[in-house]
């Protein structure tokens, strides 16, 4: 077979540990391991580097159609290449909403030829789409998503029956229901409470731990009726994570953790102001550790960014004016290899939770492992490079970050999507195209 790449002298994630191997690439696909030199037609040497398969992010929000300009498929996209994340899974909480299958083909065609990364999509439930989830069942889409609490959209299911039925569905239909965790009733008491306050610190007293557990309970009660396949987004809580832990032994729940969740917490509103708004809410630095554990003793599948950028502008509005959601796409990889770096985790589990593990739970079909014929998928990283987030050098269009100005010790150098070098230590080739993933791996 006639190899277009090999990447040399790498330290290579491969069934879960590292490994001196060069790698081939052939027609976009791994077609070589080896710890013997491949003959091929252009050759990268990869010495001192680590490469792990590139980052699925099952988490992001890229805003088109409808908030292009908060971020579009372009901008997006090169923010994910630079933060080593070759493959985007996007929410419905576009304008409009992703609820029908024809608006689910819509924003097909407006991803099409713009996103340098690959690609797939969360399907949105509502009050009125239950027919249509019948339809979406059959299309190739990673979940059907539900916001039990209020957030950016209007997309919010307070109605139990609502959400029974599509616990059902998604049974029938063997599809995942992924949540957004947070208990309206609870948020809605709160903020009448805490109607006077005007900083963001309200956010934490209003989306407390107990909004979260009220939500994660009712949602760990739906799927015992139901018995689907349960996805809990961004944990945020010891008390909900303990509760998730409580129930992981009957299997088909998995759940995620942000990076903002782990490294950022209340303390950080004096700086940060409504630049640390987003749902679920930020929590106290035990919470910072309970988060951490639960990477450590394998409660958390997944890392995933929910990359949800708004302006400056719209940030700097008051408290109760400023969106939720933070930029994280860039900064997801390098904040976990910096955690690496101080011994908080391995980077073997860094490997899994950002790009094993995300395939292996929505079922993403030749992605997230360095095995032949898989699709070259790839990250080459330093891991000793230091570097500081600089909001203004970031590729999200909203050009900010709740990590601005920290050091980081671990940087994306390469990002290969289907075996193509879409990003090159800052440069992008600007030809590079993403394919939608298949789900059914
Ligand atoms: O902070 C958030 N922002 N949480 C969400 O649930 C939605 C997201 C957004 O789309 O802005
Ligand atoms: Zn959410
Ligand atoms: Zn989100």
């Amino acid at each position: 077979m006639k190899i277009d790449c090999a990447l040399e002298n790498g330290r290579v994630f491969v069934s879960g540990s590292f490994m001196d191997l060069n790698i081939g690439i052939a027609d976009g696909k791994i077609a070589g391991l080896s710890k013997l030199q491949i003959d091929a037609a252009q050759k990268i040497d990869c010495k001192g580097k680590i490469i792990i398969p590139g980052c699925i992010d099952a988490h992001v929000h890229f805003r088109v159609p409808g908030m292009g300009h908060k971020e579009d498929w372009n901008s997006g996209g090169r923010a994910a290449l630079a933060g080593g994340i070759t493959t985007v899974l996007d929410m419905p909480n576009t304008k409009p909403p992703t609820t029908t299958v024809e608006l689910l083909e819509e924003k097909r065609k407006l991803v099409q030829g713009d996103l340098l990364c690959n690609f797939g999509f969360h399907f949105g439930t509502t009050t009125e789409n239950l027919a249509e989830l019948e339809n979406a069942a059959n299309e190739n889409i990673a979940s059907f998503k539900v916001f039990m609490g209020s957030s950016t959209g209007n997309m919010l299911i307070e109605d139990e029956n609502v959400l029974q039925k599509i616990f059902q569905i998604a049974k029938a239909h063997n599809k995942i229901v992924s949540v957004h965790a947070e208990d309206e009733a609870i948020i809605k008491q709160n903020s009448e409470q805490y109607k006077s306050e005007n900083s963001v610190a309200a956010h934490t007293k209003i989306r407390n731990s107990g909004c979260e557990l009220a939500a994660i309970e009712k949602a760990l009660a739906l799927r015992g009726e139901a018995g689907n396949k349960l996805h809990i987004c961004h944990v945020s809580s010891s008390a909900g994570l303990e509760r998730i832990i409580a129930e992981k032994r009957a299997g088909n729940l998995t759940c995620e953790a942000t990076p903002h969740h782990l490294f950022l917490n209340d303390a950080d509103y004096g700086k940060l102001g409504n630049f640390a708004k987003m749902n679920p809410s930020l929590k106290g630095a035990q919470d910072n550790s309970a988060l951490l554990h639960g990477i450590f003793d394998g409660t958390i599948d997944i890392i995933a960014t929910d990359h949800a950028p708004h302006t400056k502008e719209e940030k700097q509005k008051g408290y109760w004016e400023a969106p939720s959601g933070v930029p994280g796409a860039e900064t997801m990889l390098p904040l976990m290899l910096n955690a690496a770096n101080e011994n908080r985790i391995s980077i073997e589990r860094v490997a899994e939770l950002c790009s094993e593990m995300p395939a292996k739970t929505f079922g993403i079909k030749g992605k997230g492992a360095i095995e032949i014929s898989y699709d070259a998928d790839l990250c080459v990283i330093d891991t000793k490079k230091e570097w500081v987030v600089n909001g203004d050098a970031l590729q999200t269009k909203c050009r900010w970050s709740p990590f601005e100005g920290m050091k980081l010790k671990g940087f994306v150098e390469k990002t290969f999507v289907n075996g193509h070098l879409a990003y090159d230590n800052g440069n992008f080739d600007g030809s590079a195209r993403g394919r939608e993933v298949n789900f059914n791996g």
